[in-house]
């Protein structure tokens, strides 16, 4: 059991990476916080993993949402180990110069993740310890044909704060790591990226040819959250079936 007795807080729970996560994460021995804005799946989710896990809802973007969050799991458990900033909106809108998609891409994807880690910091400090894990994306790294360039910016914002955070917090014993996961199942709000023509040419640029699997994510996840991984900080580690090695 690489998480036994540790307290982990997933965002973006309720479906995709996050609730792979979320299920390893348990099975792993950790107290694991689902969150989430689709409270009735986080909910059943919780439930059907068991006595390990337990939902709130939080909205990323939220900044009271934050401190209900980190206040009731410090009530709970008395403390967190572990967050897994994953919560996320798609950027694979048709209109690739739409100013709305560049705002919310920057809200959610970018502002979220920083509102998280201001979140928790600071209790991860006082505890002398932690990791956390934000999740960017390959369009964090270069960009694509069919992504809004605000999602790429936002998913390079999460790259690049994660680097900041890590050599501002690495004497605090506090890592923080970046996941670039590639062609994965679509995401619910994904719109370009969820057509199947358009996935047919995704997948051929994949040098493995195929999608990846969620739980590929979560093993990645597992292994930075994890003391296995307790030198290391400030990497980005894709998850992409070779697609940023061409
Ligand atoms: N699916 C892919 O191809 C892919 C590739 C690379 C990176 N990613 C990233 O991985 C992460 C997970 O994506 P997924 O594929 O599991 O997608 P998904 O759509 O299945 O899950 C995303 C979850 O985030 C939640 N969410 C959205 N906005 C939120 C908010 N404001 N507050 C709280 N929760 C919110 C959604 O309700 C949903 O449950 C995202 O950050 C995404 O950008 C996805």
């Amino acid at each position: 059991m690489r998480l036994m007795n540790k307290v982990a807080i997933v965002t973006g729970a309720s479906s995709g990476m996050g609730a792979a996560t979320a299920n390893l994460f348990a099975a792993e021995g950790a107290k694991v916080v689902l969150t989430d804005i689709l409270e009735a799946e986080g909910t059943a989710l919780a439930v059907e993993i068991g006595e390990n896990a337990h939902f709130q809802r939080l909205d990323v973007t939220s900044e009271e949402d934050w401190e209900t969050l980190v206040a009731e799991t410090l009530s709970a458990f008395g403390r967190i180990d572990v967050l897994i900033n994953n919560a996320g909106v798609s950027g694979s809108h048709p209109d690739v110069l739409n100013t709305d998609t560049w705002d919310e891409q920057m809200n959610v994807n970018a502002r979220g993740v920083f509102l998280g880690m201001r979140a928790v910091i600071p209790k991860m400090k006082e505890a002398g310890s932690g990791s956390i894990v934000n999740i960017s994306s390959i369009s964090g790294l270069t960009g694509q044909k069919f992504v809004h360039m605000g999602y790429n910016a936002a998913k390079g914002a999460v790259r690049l704060a994660t680097k900041a955070a890590s050599v501002q917090f690495a004497r605090d014993n506090i890592r923080v790591n970046s996941v670039h996961p590639g062609l994965m199942p679509a995401m619910r709000t994904s719109m370009m990226s969820a057509d199947p023509e358009v996935r047919r040419k995704m997948i051929n640029a994949v040098p493995m040819g195929r999608e990846g699997r969620v739980e590929e994510v979560a093993h990645a996840n597992l292994f930075l959250a994890s003391d296995d991984a307790s030198y290391i900080t400030g990497i980005e580690v894709p998850v992409d079936g070779g697609f940023v090695a061409q």
